[in-house]
């Protein structure tokens, strides 16, 4: 769990008028959280974006919070060590958590490599509004695929920490789906995802 202060003692919750609820009736909706984990490399911004395009066709209202860019904003004061990665973690999930709030199905894509974090983001959520999607490949695949080229400047020791090379990732035991990226295209990854939130009504039946 993370280790941020808690300063907020003398701060009152203000509650709004417009709840969730009635966020969600204007959208015609539910909201929620997609939580894509994986190895660098293993497709989870492809997916998520593949499966927002699909959602936004659709007239849903989506956004995707991606590792790689919000690392160049909210997150530019954070690394690679554990304590970092737990930090960008913790403040990904209460940014979730707020647009959970605002009827958004938001789609996030970082490794998030601890459990721990993963399951801490889960406990922020209310029972059912948290789907983890583990995007699964081996890491040998991703290692080839190398598509930004840090893996092998990870193998160098010139990018220390690397997941899956020098730091680890914990693959959730039991994720809402698990896409295997390396045996189905794209187009099939993202209908899985799709069909489940089709079965969590999410989505209306077809
Ligand atoms: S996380 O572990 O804290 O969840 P996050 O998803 O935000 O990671 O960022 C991962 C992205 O940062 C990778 O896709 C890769 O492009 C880049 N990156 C740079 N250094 C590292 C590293 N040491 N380990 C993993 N990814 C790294």
């Amino acid at each position: 769990m993370s280790e941020t202060p808690d300063k907020s003692s003398n701060v009152v919750w203000h509650h709004s008028t417009i709840t969730r609820k009635r966020r969600e009736e204007k959208n015609q909706h539910k909201s929620a959280v997609l939580w894509f984990t994986g190895l660098s490399g293993s497709g989870k911004s492809t997916l998520a974006h593949a499966v927002e395009e699909q959602l936004y066709q659709l007239g849903l209202n989506t956004f995707v919070l991606d590792g790689d860019n919000v690392r160049h904003g909210l997150n530019k004061d954070l690394g690679f060590n554990n304590q970092d990665r737990k930090e960008n973690i913790r403040r990904i999930s209460e940014a979730a958590k707020l647009m959970l709030e605002a009827g958004i199905i938001t789609l996030t894509a970082f490794i998030s490599p601890f459990k721990e974090e993963r399951e801490m983001a889960r406990s922020l959520m209310p029972h059912g509004d948290f789907i983890e999607i583990h995007c699964y490949c081996p890491l040998e695949v991703c290692e080839q695929r190398d598509v930004k080229g840090l893996y092998k400047r990870a193998r160098t020791g010139e990018i220390k920490d690397f997941t899956g090379i020098s730091s680890p990732y914990e693959a959730p035991i039991s994720p809402e789906l698990q896409v295997n990226t390396h045996e189905l295209s794209l187009a099939e990854c993202a209908q899985l995802v799709i069909t489940l939130l089709r079965d969590k009504e999410i989505l209306p039946a077809i």
